[in-house]
């Protein structure tokens, strides 16, 4: 007999054909966003959950799901959601979607890094609000990427691309992260076994560490101070590494030149700060949203859910 198989958001077809063809699965074409209390009345008639970062199950919910629900894998990189530890501690697996979001990700990175640093929100908007008088020599002047010094903090998969994609634009890469890369992974990048003297060495910015009870609010108005005056800050990865107070206060200053974030603390709340300033580009968590990455997302994440129930290990495991 098939297993049962909720899958909480509307995915790719493809992913959808790949989950009835092997499970008795329920899907969401409608895409409506199912609360915590839901999930956890559902979870006595399902086996496995394959859920996204809008799902949110921390340990209380973790602790009142039916025995059932024998496995739970996300469709995302990110699984600060779910509470993996309390899963553990109940025996079910979590699994994550760690690779399609590679690529996907880092071209937003380099999106924002180019749109803040060519002010391209403010030239859109210049269009959009029909004032653009013609051409002028020193309308709207960015600066370039080039032989500017790019930080980034996280060099996992997505720092890495990040890294490959800002070296095109020759940009000088310096990284801070907890463990320093092999020589040949480092590429010559500049490691900093700080995030302050990254920072300080940074006229660019790049977040793309993960989220966790270490990071929230590390990117604060102390650290902040440590950039060369009029750096850009760009945020691909969550929202809560930055204290958005004090960025938004940094951005007025001149502090910071530019950020463009594609992620908020609270998503999809944004701090209102953000949207009176013209040099902030937004995006609302775009990161993944490419036709590719969505594919290969969805079968990371049931190859978990099929790796479980053949009696194998998550190839993607969390806990
Ligand atoms: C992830 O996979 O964690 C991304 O943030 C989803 O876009």
């Amino acid at each position: 007999m098939k297993k049962r198989l909720l899958v909480t958001r509307r995915l790719p077809e493809e992913i959808h054909a790949r989950a009835v063809r092997d499970y008795d699965a329920v899907l969401n074409p409608e895409d409506r966003q199912f609360g915590t209390d839901e999930l956890i009345a559902m979870s006595g008639e399902f086996d496995a959950f394959l859920v996204c970062l809008t799902e949110k199950l921390p340990k209380a919910a973790i602790d009142r799901l039916a025995p059932r629900l024998k496995v739970i894998s996300t469709f995302s990189v990110g699984y600060e959601h779910v509470d993996v530890g309390a899963a553990r501690a109940r025996g079910i697996p979590v699994g994550n979607a760690p690779n399609g979001v590679t690529i996907a990700t880092a071209e937003i990175a380099m999106l924002l890094m180019l749109g803040a640093t060519r002010r391209a929100p403010e030239g859109e908007r210049v269009i959009a609000n029909r004032q653009w008088g013609g051409w002028a020599p020193m309308a709207l002047l960015g600066r370039r990427l080039d032989r500017k010094r790019l930080g980034i903090f996280g060099m996992g998969k997505i720092g890495q691309a990040v890294a490959r994609r800002a070296r095109a634009f020759d940009m000088v890469i310096h990284y801070h992260s907890r463990n320093r890369l092999p020589p040949e992974s480092e590429q010559g990048a500049v490691y900093h076994a700080t995030l302050e003297s990254l920072i300080a060495s940074s006229d660019v910015l790049s977040i793309n560490a993960p989220s966790s009870s270490e990071t929230r609010h590390i990117i604060d108005a102390r650290r902040l101070a440590l950039l060369p005056r009029g750096a850009i800050v760009i945020n691909t990865a969550r929202g809560d590494l930055v204290n958005d107070e004090d960025l938004i206060a940094a951005l007025k200053s001149g502090q910071v030149g530019y950020a463009g974030l594609d992620v908020f603390e609270g998503e999809p709340k944004h701090h209102p700060g953000y949207l009176g300033l013209d040099n902030a580009f937004l995006l609302p968590h775009m990161g993944t949203s490419a036709i590719e990455a969505r594919i290969e997302m969805g079968n990371e994440a049931l190859d978990n859910i099929d790796a479980f129930f053949a009696g194998r290990k998550l190839p993607h495991g969390v806990n």
